[in-house]
């Protein structure tokens, strides 16, 4: 039956390394390892877009059941995306956008909304007079110029709140521009930036300046534990971060799903909310909960395997004994 066949999941993931990356392709392999026929396959392109290219390539030729795609760039990805879904392969896009229709299904939060709350955080307190600096995403990457796009559909309607925007390229924190801007301009009150890695920098830039306390930092991600932007808030040096989950135990579900035949949507929403120091507590209790039910998991599975590697070796025994 399917339910016993070995079933291939292949990931691809964008970019190199950081906390929310590292935390995606994490809860991929928990929710993976909770299905013992499912084979997770997770080749990262580290921002090379040629390298993420071949990566998928490789998952067509090997004929992986389902391939999972958090594209780098939105436009150069497209043709390797409609290659695979021409050649049988579904396809699920999490996180980032790709410029096309021709995929299965996409699961992320609406990096609009996240634009948004970050929008409605600053008009609503400021009481709709500021003057804030934008830190920009990556204009090739979904993320990057959705969240944008989102805050200026809220910050339009103040005439009070001024910005001025700093674009960043491969998301890199681009310190020389932020400190340019620090110099030059007079009663910075917020700084919005494109994620907390980021904002994080930012305010490591203003505190050498002696302004840490007096702007006020917004990140997007909210990841849970040190250095996360939840942290981050708890210490102070961010006002708000805007949470952005990674989806990466919901897509191995989705997987699943698209290849038991159930129909999924074309779009799988994600919720996002705004984490500030009025609930930032909650959020990271309730965080650190879900991570030690994921590791009393990931425990159960290690010891389930090394049971059976041992009644492996003890079947190669008793064959043993058997064949004399
Ligand atoms: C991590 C990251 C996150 C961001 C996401 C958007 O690589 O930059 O900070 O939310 O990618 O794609």
């Amino acid at each position: 039956s399917t339910e016993e066949r070995e079933i291939s999941i292949g990931f691809s993931q964008s970019v190199g390394n950081d906390l929310w990356r590292v935390s995606m392709n994490h809860a991929m392999e928990v929710e993976a390892s909770l299905h013992p026929h499912v084979n997770l396959t997770i080749y990262n392109a580290h921002h090379q877009a040629k390298k993420q290219i071949l990566d998928i390539e490789k998952f067509i030729d090997n004929k992986v059941d389902v391939i999972i795609i958090s594209p780098f760039e939105s436009d150069s990805i497209v043709p390797v995306i409609e290659k695979a879904k021409a050649s049988g392969i579904p396809v699920i896009l999490i996180d980032r956008k790709a410029s096309t229709t021709n995929y299965t299904t996409y699961i992320g939060a609406d990096n609009i909304e996240v634009g948004r709350l970050a929008g409605k955080y600053v008009a609503a307190s400021s009481k709709g007079n500021a003057t804030v600096v934008e830190i920009k995403g990556d204009h090739t990457t979904s993320p990057g110029v959705e969240r944008s796009e989102g805050f200026k559909q809220i910050i339009s309607k103040y005439p009070g709140i001024k910005v001025h925007t700093v674009g960043s390229v491969d998301s890199e924190y681009p310190k020389a521009e932020f400190t340019r801007l620090l110099d030059s301009l007079q009663n910075i009150d917020y700084v919005f930036c494109y994620n907390d890695v980021i904002a994080y920098n930012a305010w490591k830039t203003a505190k050498s300046k002696g302004l840490g306390n007096k702007l006020k930092f917004i990140g997007v991600d909210g990841l849970n534990g040190p250095f996360g932007g939840i942290q981050l808030v708890k210490e102070g040096v961010l006002s708000a971060t805007i949470l952005y989950p990674t989806g990466g135990s919901e897509a191995i579900k989705l997987a699943l799903k698209i290849v038991y035949n159930e129909i999924v949507p074309k779009k799988n929403k994600l919720s996002t909310t705004i984490i500030d120091s009025l609930n930032a507590d909650i959020m990271s209790n309730q965080f650190d909960r879900i991570a030690i039910q994921q590791s009393n998991i990931e425990e159960q599975q290690n010891i389930i395997k090394s049971k059976g590697k041992d009644y492996a070796t003890q079947n190669n025994l008793l064959k043993l004994l058997f064949a004399l």
